[in-house]
């Protein structure tokens, strides 16, 4: 199936003109479900929204329309999921698709007329859905995904044009409500710019492990990716293309991140590699005190070879620098202008 398909579908069903408020029938909306359902099946549908959100919309804020229907006004995201993020809970009041599009979330919903009556969120049910899971929601509905997994997830989402959200002007403030607005992405400080950097860096790597499960036609966009990525995203792309970058304990890695400091802190007989700005600071790395001569050391270069950290084996000298190649924190040489 092809994007120009599922289109073409919402005037073959008739769904309302978007300058109107009308709402489709739900079998119409269960039929979107459906066709999306069967387009995710097979890999020319995902293909082809993923080149899309790639061309479109790199680096764009969360939930940003690739596509827009024309004169329907459905608009066409993906949502990305670092592991343990939840949306918390939140209102769709118009019809919405929803396919979990890349590795898997957990679902909670909230009675609706219950939560509207204690002003408060009362839980209906809560259940997991793995990638290729198409579910509708025909307003209003209250949910909270969240990925309880380690890795990255996607969600692709089909929003119909008149979604958001309407509980608290009915009845006043609800507690446990998330907030409509989402919040700002904060990059006033040079560690904030740094980590929104990194973020971009995970949802290319997430489109990556998206495309290395399907089949060849996916390479081409993974070159995409490999050219557009940092180190550590170019060798994600590299091993899902078939053919490993890997880092050499040889080459010269150089520190990136300027105005970020490197300390490295004890904490529970461990030693920690923690990025710091001002008052803000991320935790790199964590490892077993006797290895803090090696965090020192990095922390202190602006410039180094794996080999050249001290007190540690090639395998982990080479693991803790690809570490923090993946944070972005250093980036290989002839990499550092990109
Ligand atoms: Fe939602």
């Amino acid at each position: 199936m092809r994007l120009a398909e599922l289109t073409a579908l919402f005037g073959q069903l008739d769904f309302p003109r978007s300058d109107g408020h009308a709402r489709p029938p739900r079998d119409h909306v269960r039929a979107v479900e459906g066709a999306v359902r069967a387009g995710l099946s097979d890999d020319e549908l995902p293909l082809e929204l993923l080149a899309l959100e790639i061309e479109r919309r790199d680096g764009a804020p969360e939930l940003a329309p690739f596509h827009v229907v024309p004169e329907v006004g459905v608009r066409v995201a993906f949502a990305y999921w670092r592991p343990g993020r939840a949306a918390g809970a939140h209102e769709h009041s118009d019809w919405t698709v929803t396919a979990v599009f890349h590795n898997a979330l957990d679902v909670a919903t909230f009675d609706w007329d219950a939560t509207a009556r204690a002003r408060r969120l009362v839980p209906k049910r809560l259940f997991s859905a793995e990638a290729g899971r198409v579910g509708h929601i025909y307003g209003p509905c209250i949910h909270d995904p969240r990925n309880p997994t380690a890795s990255w997830s996607i969600s692709l989402h089909l929003f119909g044009p008149s979604d958001g959200p309407v509980l608290e002007a009915q009845v006043g403030p609800v507690e446990g409500l998330t907030p409509a607005a989402p919040r700002p992405a904060a990059a006033d400080d040079a560690l904030s710019a740094a980590l929104l950097a990194h973020e971009r860096e995970c949802v290319r790597r997430a489109q990556i492990d998206a495309l290395a499960q399907r089949g060849p036609r996916a390479a081409a966009l993974l070159a995409r990716l490999h050219a557009r990525g940092d180190a550590g995203t170019r060798a994600r792309a590299a091993r899902a293309l078939g053919r490993p970058e890997e880092l050499d304990a040889r080459a010269a890695l150089v520190r990136r991140w300027p105005g970020v400091d490197l300390d490295v802190i004890r904490s529970a007989g461990r030693a920690e590699l923690r990025a710091r700005c001002g008052e803000r600071a991320q935790l790199l790395v964590r490892v077993e005190a006797w290895a803090e001569p090696a965090l020192r050391a990095l922390a202190a270069a602006s410039e180094l070879r794996p080999r050249d950290i001290p007190g540690l084996a090639e395998a982990e000298q080479l693991a803790l620098a690809r570490a923090l190649v993946d944070w972005g924190t250093f980036q290989p040489f002839a990499a550092q202008e990109n």
